[in-house]
């Protein structure tokens, strides 16, 4: 069990980060989120009938409002905040309001007296979603959106300006600050995914706004591209932390034999890798594409290979855990025998990571910025 989380006070119970770790030293709220909560109270806005809450990473502002309010929608391109959130609705016992998780791409309908915010990392994604919201909100509706003072520049209100309307900020509060906008843009197309190519493996890419390598191939994919495994012996092959889908193209045109399994926590991320598979593989596929939190739910001894570019951030925080689920749960899926192909920045230490799980580990490939890393599962090692 992990230790007992801090008191968030709006709520007066823990608010855990997901996946709830151990001495974690990462708060599940900020700043932004106690200004929001504030205001709300201080200017008595109307809070009780609709209330929809973009990018509420844990769900603090999910738990604080619930049981002031009649309908909550939160949402999210992450199935690891939905998790979160749900977690900690359970915990504070928020069970009251008609509540309902929306990812970024299905319809989001209905006539919310309120929007709340937190500013997302990708400014693609901020413009998304701030197109999509001006396309169903009123004309001069009130998007309120919270974000640390050092990520608010003018680039940013602009995007406001532009997306949605016009904008003014409040002062600044414990390093954070509110944005205010108001909706004047309601007639936007919703931009359609980047499209571009890589040339030397004749693949065609698209990428839904919040995906990783967003307009160009990531300089590790393009070095992993060349070390996936030609190998008529392998049945299932995993994609970890698919994003776009590149590497599962290659692992299916590679090893047709092969059933592709394509994983990513971001519905724009298996959204993409779902069109990309159609557009280049044509109809027959076999590539599947699922949102899923690393393996979780997959049956141990099942995996051929685990191919995996992991993050190194959640949310805004940079943070090596999710690397070490992914890793802890490819040991558990691989059959004996079965592959972990990883790559990462040579900085990040995760040769000493993969030894601890699996014994062994080989560099299959390196340069200076990057190194991948091959590890096998021996039925004697430790774990499982
Ligand atoms: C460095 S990107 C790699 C993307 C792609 N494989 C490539 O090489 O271009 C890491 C991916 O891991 C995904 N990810 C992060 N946390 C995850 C989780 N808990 N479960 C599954 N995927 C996750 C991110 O959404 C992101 O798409």
């Amino acid at each position: 069990m992990a230790a007992s989380a801090p008191i968030f006070a709006p709520i007066g119970a823990p608010l855990y980060r997901y996946p709830k770790r151990e001495q974690d030293t990462l708060q599940a709220w900020d700043a932004g989120d106690e200004y929001l909560l504030q205001y709300i109270q201080e200017q008595q806005l109307d809070i009780s009938e609709e209330v929809w809450l973009l990018n509420d990473s844990f769900g603090a502002l999910a738990c604080a409002l619930d049981k002031q309010t009649a309908k909550l929608r939160h949402i999210h391109d992450s199935h690891v905040s939905q998790l979160g959130t749900a977690y900690n609705r359970e915990q504070s016992q928020s069970t009251q309001a008609d509540f309902a998780f929306w990812d970024c791409l299905e319809p989001w309908q209905g006539t919310p007296s309120l929007v709340l915010m937190k500013l997302p990392k990708s400014q693609r994604l901020l413009t998304w979603q701030l197109m999509k919201l001006s396309q169903i909100l009123p004309k001069d509706a009130t998007l309120i959106c919270a974000g640390k003072v050092k990520e608010i520049h003018s680039s940013t209100l602009a995007l406001f300006e532009k997306h949605f309307g016009p904008t003014h900020t409040s002062l600044a509060q414990k390093k954070s600050r509110l944005i205010f906008s108001h909706n004047a843009k309601t007639q936007q197309q919703l931009p359609a995914p980047i499209r571009w190519s890589v040339p030397d493996y004749d693949f065609e890419m698209q990428n839904h706004a919040n995906v990783f390598a967003n307009t160009k191939l990531d300089i590790a994919a393009h070095l992993m591209l060349q070390h996936i495994p030609k190998d008529p012996s392998l049945k299932t092959i995993v994609d970890l932390g698919c994003g776009n889908g590149i590497l599962s193209l290659q692992a299916a045109r590679l090893n047709p034999q092969a059933q592709i399994i394509a994983v990513d926590e971001s519905p724009m991320a298996v959204a993409s890798a779902h069109l990309n598979a159609d557009e280049n593989l044509g109809p027959a596929h076999q590539v599947e594409a699922r949102v899923n939190d690393c393996l979780s739910g997959f049956a141990p001894q099942s995996v051929d290979l685990v191919l995996c570019n992991p993050p190194f951030h959640q949310q805004n925080a940079i943070t090596d855990h999710i690397a070490w689920q992914m890793f802890c749960d490819a040991r558990h899926v691989l059959a004996n025998e079965g592959k972990l192909i990883v790559i990462g920045n040579r900085h990040l230490g995760y040769h000493i990571k993969l030894k601890r799980l699996f014994g062994q580990v080989n560099t299959l490939a390196s340069n200076g910025k990057f190194v991948i890393l091959q590890a096998s599962k021996r039925p004697q090692a430790k774990g499982n």
